[in-house]
């Protein structure tokens, strides 16, 4: 029953890695055969036989010979960034094409940029081509510091005074509302981040009644609302049960178990891996932008890509220990 966008699958070699910030390296890659790549396009990679990450593309040659991606290393990593971190140059991996799925749209009278943290590698060829094409745009850079931010001085030598920056330790955050108080009806926005920032960008921009085909983003289902933690998964009427980790996405634990359930994106985006929380102790921490506010508030349904559960513990912001002694657990009504 699961069925995966067909990918074209292809070995490539590291030609460099370097540290473009604070947990984040730069990797770039040549594959065996040319990776023409497009702003917004990210790469798969196969970190093992059952475990595919995705990375967006910085940059690529323009005859294909080599893309830049950026990875941040998780603290929770269980293989993939820890994976690509210890990358060395001459090593092989297997990768996809570039895929599309977050496009820029040339010709609008004015762009706004918007990425947070890692997010700036899937912004920074959009800024590129933008700037290229002598377009209106400006690109805003959140961050937690400016050591963690990637590619900094390159942003500010390119961009100059179209680029913002708005770096939390230095206690300037972003005013989302006054930012989207700029923005009118004409005005394309692309945002890239951690889910917190874009929903407050999302909610800013539906207040301001803004044309909703002009917010586009990118997710990296990676980011949520609570600290990931350990919980139990359990499908109804089924024996099989299983303990999600918190570096482990429900639909990878899913699949470890050997259940099947359909997906595509796996980055909350397309609501194919859809199911229905039977029981559920805890709360569930929705990490997808498929579905509505409205939709999240019921915790009656979740993408399994990205979403996970928090014990009420984690959420009230209780200590570890209390987290331990109260395991969330949800049991998955499969049609
Ligand atoms: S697979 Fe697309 S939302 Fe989960």
């Amino acid at each position: 029953m699961s069925q995966g966008t067909q990918l074209h699958w292809q070995r490539a070699v590291v030609k460099s890695r370097r540290a473009a910030a604070d947990e984040i390296a730069e990797i770039v890659l040549a594959g065996e055969r040319p990776l023409f790549t497009e702003p917004g396009a990210h790469i798969d990679v196969r970190i093992a036989p059952d475990m595919v990450r995705s990375y967006s593309v910085v940059e690529g040659a323009v005859d294909g010979s080599w893309v830049k991606i950026g990875v941040r290393r998780s603290p929770t990593s269980r293989g993939g960034s820890r994976f690509m971190h210890a990358l060395e140059p001459g090593d092989h991996l297997e990768v996809t094409s570039p895929l599309q799925n977050f496009p820029l749209r040339v010709g609008a009278p004015r762009y706004v940029l918007l990425a947070g943290g890692v997010g700036i590698t899937a912004i920074h060829s959009m800024a590129r081509v933008l700037k290229r094409l002598g377009a209106d745009y400006q690109l805003i850079f959140v961050g937690r510091s400016r050591p963690a931010m990637a590619f900094l001085d390159e942003l500010h030598r390119e961009h100059g005074p179209r680029l913002r920056l708005s770096v939390d330790d230095e206690g300037d955050v972003l005013d989302v509302k006054g930012l989207l108080g700029q923005v009118d009806h004409s005005t394309e926005f692309y945002m890239c981040g951690p889910i917190r920032l874009m929903d407050a960008v999302r909610r800013a921009w539906i207040e301001r009644e803004l044309p909703m085909p002009n917010l586009r983003y990118e997710t990296f289902g990676n980011s949520g609302w609570f600290d990931p933690e350990e919980f139990e998964l359990r499908i109804r009427g089924s024996e099989r049960h299983t303990v999600v980790s918190p570096d482990e996405s429900i639909l990878e634990a899913l699949e470890r178990v050997g259940v099947e359930a359909m997906y595509d994106c796996r980055k909350g985006e397309c609501g194919l891996c859809v199911v229905k929380a039977e029981q559920l102790n805890g709360v569930i921490d929705h990490r997808d932008v498929f579905f509505s506010e409205a939709e999240k508030s019921t915790d009656t349904k979740l993408c399994v890509c990205v979403s996970r559960v928090a014990s009420c513990a984690n959420s009230a912001g209780a200590g570890a220990e209390d987290s331990a002694s109260t395991r969330a657990t949800l049991t998955l009504d499969f049609p």
